[in-house]
């Protein structure tokens, strides 16, 4: 039996499928490990979304290739966005020993890949990066098994064709599940003991389904007994009609929390970035969401040093953080991405010294808005659902989430994993709440 190593890189959306992968090739007499040195196969599931994470992969390939030496025997594959991006450059370069590819939609194929590799041991002809109109994989079943969290992955691909992203050429054009699929699975995860869903997507509130639009999907999850609390990532701005906002601000199972990626302040960087919303727009989402629910917890993405990107435009991504006061934000630098309109329409002409100075200030302000908005949480109680019996810094802590996704820790006690707990606020950090437990509710 072939022993398999996976090792994931990206998003959440690739961890899911990484889930996946593991589900193909257990049903198909595949053993997995958790050790390199273990493996006939080495899996890489890459993620292309910014330069760096290419090259980690690239550095990584050369690394196994190096203990492939030592012992001879370990088959390399790539999996993910970089298969779908790198096609070329991977098969191409024959310094890379890269034995197969398989992209996104292609993983039922994966047993059939590696049999083909083995039959015919070429290295570098086997590849599958297809895009799928219609794939979902919604007849396999990640192997998750405990914790108290699961995801679903409820939409994949996107159609958004923002003029920096790679991901709709990586990933290929939206389609759904279809709801009763999405309840089974949730029906399925609670009996196991999950009591949290994250419902995941590329753009998750696009998401559409024989007339049922993302709000009908909540309204139905939030109905299995059992799953208390849901999720969802990651939105974009424009998917937010006002039926969807009232399902998370009134749903009690729905948490009160949503991510709305900004990507920039600036309405001249906005429409070239495509992102189809002005400033006032997303600060008028943010003022209803507000109006809806007071504390809904937001966090967004931004990207700094868009081509063309002025000094006086990037003050504009400055204002609307100093408006909205993020709970948490991701901020990156700029990065040319291949195949992606922007490479082809702007040249990457922001210098990297002024990339830097805004990344700088940006984190820095950030960070203060995250201090004062856990700073406010003081004094009071939050519904935390345990999910960790140890903290990075401390196994005398445990610690879980607030409702807004933050993270709480508090002394150890006679509590389980998955238990919620009234915990009352009396510490923060720009990262952390910490408080004491009042209660154990029962749920
Ligand atoms: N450069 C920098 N950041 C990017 N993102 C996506 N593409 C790029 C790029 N080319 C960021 C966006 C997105 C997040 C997942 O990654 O902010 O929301
Ligand atoms: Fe990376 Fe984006 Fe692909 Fe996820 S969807 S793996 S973040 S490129």
């Amino acid at each position: 039996m072939k022993k398999v190593f996976i090792e994931t890189y990206g998003c959440q959306m690739n961890v899911y499928d990484s889930e996946i992968v593991k589900s193909v090739l257990l049903k198909n007499g595949y053993e997995l490990t958790d050790s390199e040195q273990e493996a006939d196969v080495v899996l890489l599931n890459t993620c292309s979304v910014r330069e760096n994470a290419n090259k980690k992969v690239f550095n990584r390939i050369n690394n196994i290739q190096r203990q492939r030496n030592e012992n001879g025997k370990v088959q390399i594959g790539i999996l993910g966005c970089m298969a779908t991006n790198f096609r070329k450059q991977l098969l191409e370069n024959p310094k890379l020993p890269i034995d197969f590819i398989a992209g996104p939609d292609s993983y039922k194929r994966l047993p059939q890949l590696l049999e083909e590799m083995t039959a015919n041991g070429a290295t570098a002809k086997n590849f599958d990066v297809t895009l799928s109109e219609f794939e979902t994989y919604s007849d396999v079943y990640p192997t998750q098994t405990e914790g108290v969290n699961a995801w679903i992955a409820v939409m994949r691909g996107c159609d958004n064709f923002c003029t920096f992203c790679v991901v709709p050429y990586t990933r290929g054009r939206e389609r759904s599940r279809s709801p009763q699929n999405v309840v089974d699975e949730a029906k399925r995860l609670a009996d196991q003991g999950f009591r949290q869903i994250t419902l995941l997507g590329q753009n998750v509130n696009s998401y559409q389904y024989d007339g049922n639009d993302f709000a009908d999907l909540l309204e139905k999850v939030s109905d299995v007994q059992g799953i208390e609390r849901i999720r969802f990532t990651s939105p974009h701005p424009k998917d937010f009609p006002r039926r969807l906002l009232k399902v998370i601000a009134e749903n009690p199972k729905v948490c009160k929390q949503i991510h709305l990626p900004l990507q920039a302040g600036n309405d001249r960087v906005l429409e070239m970035m495509n992102r189809t919303y002005t400033q006032k727009e997303f600060l008028d989402l943010v003022d209803e969401i507000r109006e809806l629910y007071p504390k809904m917890a937001l966090s967004t993405d931004i990207i700094i040093g868009f081509p063309t990107e002025t000094d006086a435009e990037f003050e504009d991504t400055v204002a609307v953080m100093e408006k909205v006061q993020f709970d948490s934000a991701f901020i990156f630098k700029y990065s040319e991405r291949p195949q992606t309109i922007a490479r082809r329409k702007f040249p990457d002409d922001v210098p990297e010294a002024a990339k830097k100075e805004r990344i700088v200030r940006l984190n820095a302000l950030q960070k203060r808005h995250s201090y004062q908005k856990n700073l406010a949480h003081i004094g009071e109680t939050h519904e935390v659902l345990l999910d960790q019996e140890f903290t990075k810094k401390s196994p005398d802590d445990f610690q879980g989430r607030n409702d807004g996704n933050k993270i709480v820790i508090f002394p150890k006690g006679d509590y389980r994993k998955g238990q919620f707990l009234n915990v009352e606020i009396t510490d923060a950090t720009s990262n952390i709440l910490r408080g004491r437990v009042v209660n154990v509710l029962n749920r």
